[in-house]
């Protein structure tokens, strides 16, 4: 058979869809525009401004101070191996709070790395106390504390109160992982005592993935500096070797990220312009609709799809008052086939909500109203085409009490 050349994507324009999963969600136009822009230089005098604009708007969103906020190229796993990767030396002891897949996400990643990963765990759907993470701190006595902010396999949002102020008292380097909830979810890195945060654009800062804002402690940074190791082909004379152990990965040493972020602009890798592009629009309107009124449109439209749930009878899933904004889990009705309705609801509707993993893999749906789809017209919209779904396969309930529901909750 000749080899048949595939079709443009122009030509093969893929289909419309509302993206109501647990993310990626559909980008808000503007992003889509701005990442459309021509590329410039690496070095570029546009390109090395846009580069201090994101470090000073990301600052501005994760509640930083801290001189090492950039992006790394890649999607939010990038952060947050580049952060694990970077910030514990091999043997380093460090402890997870695990209760859903991504807190076992950073055992993995964290014992990829060589460190003696400890965990504590809990019942998917809860989250911990703060004093059951402090009593394993003390036993475990870990160099850092690894923990997930927003879950989105469960939805639960960890509280990060007292954490930071554990973590001080015990000499530990304190990191959460914000995918799910940056910019949905009240987070302040520097008022929580955080030494890293790393998250990924595409779901409530509305972007698209690949790329992951990161920032970094000023404690952390020079834990990171004993480690430096400048590649050769690039090393001068004034590049002193660290005096510990260097980073085991090339493209996640954020040392040597930084040095190419930072003033002295050292050419680590070729930065993704259409990412940064993308990256800076998302958190300039942010920054332009307001932190706290985006987080508010968060709870607004989070609890509406909520009420609309309910109001059809689902059970929602796990602990409602640690539920992040912007992802409801609801169990999937007895006798319904749960991937046939996710397939109809794309097929005929053109709306793809989530499924989950692990323990709750066919047992619930996950669906989100984060970023530009945190809106009114999406939550309804969805709504409404889930209970027709439902309706069809038999899981019957009063027609129209889900979306009257939802839309009572914006009067
Ligand atoms: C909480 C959390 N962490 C990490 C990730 C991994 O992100 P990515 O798929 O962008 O690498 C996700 C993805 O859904 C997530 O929800």
């Amino acid at each position: 058979m000749p080899y048949k050349l595939p079709v443009s994507l122009a030509a093969r324009t893929p289909p419309c869809r509302l993206l109501m999963g647990p993310g990626p969600v559909n980008v808000d136009p503007a992003v889509l525009h701005a990442a459309a822009n021509q590329m410039i230089g690496q070095f570029d005098p546009v390109m090395t401004d846009y580069m201090n604009q994101a470090m000073d708007m990301y600052r501005q969103i994760f509640k930083t101070s801290n001189r090492c906020t950039l992006l790394v190229d890649g999607t939010a796993r990038s952060g947050i191996e580049a952060v694990i990767v970077s910030g514990v030396r091999p043997g380093d002891r460090v402890l997870v709070p695990v209760c859903g897949r991504f807190g076992l996400l950073l055992c993995e990643i964290a014992g990829r790395c060589g460190a003696e990963v400890h965990t504590v765990t809990a019942e998917w759907g809860t989250v911990f106390t703060a004093d059951q993470i402090e009593d394993a701190v003390k036993k475990v006595k870990p160099r850092l504390l690894l923990t997930v902010h927003g879950d989105t396999s469960t939805t639960m949002l960890q509280p990060l109160e007292d954490l930071g102020a554990i973590c001080a008292r015990r000499n530990v380097l304190f990191y959460t992982d914000a995918t799910a909830s940056l910019g949905g979810n009240p987070l302040e890195a520097d008022a929580r005592g955080l030494d890293a945060v790393s998250a990924g654009l595409q779901k409530c800062l509305g972007g698209p993935p690949g790329s992951a804002p990161v920032t970094l402690s000023e404690k952390l940074l020079q834990a990171v500096g004993r480690r430096k190791h400048v590649e050769a082909g690039i090393r001068t004379d004034k590049h002193v070797a660290g005096a510990e152990e260097h980073i085991h990965s090339n493209y996640f040493d954020l040392g040597m990220i930084m040095d190419y972020w930072g003033p002295e602009r050292l050419n680590h890798h070729t930065e993704s312009t259409t990412m940064l592009y993308a990256a800076l629009e998302a958190a300039r309107l942010v920054l332009e609709e307001g932190l706290d009124a985006r987080i508010h449109r968060h709870e607004i439209n989070g609890r509406a799809m909520a009420a609309g749930l309910s109001a059809m009878g689902l059970a929602l899933f796990g602990d409602q008052t640690r539920r992040m904004n912007n992802v409801v889990a609801v169990h999937i009705p007895a006798g319904i086939d749960g991937e046939q309705v996710r397939r109809t609801l794309l097929d005929d509707f053109g709306i793809e909500i989530g499924t989950s993993f692990g323990p709750l893999r066919g047992k619930v749906w996950r669906i989100g109203v984060m970023g530009y789809n945190a809106r009114k017209d999406c939550v309804l919209t969805t709504l409404v085409a889930l209970e027709a779904v439902l309706h069809r396969f038999g899981h019957r309930t009063p027609q129209g009490a889900a979306p009257q529901a939802a839309w009572d909750c914006y009067v």
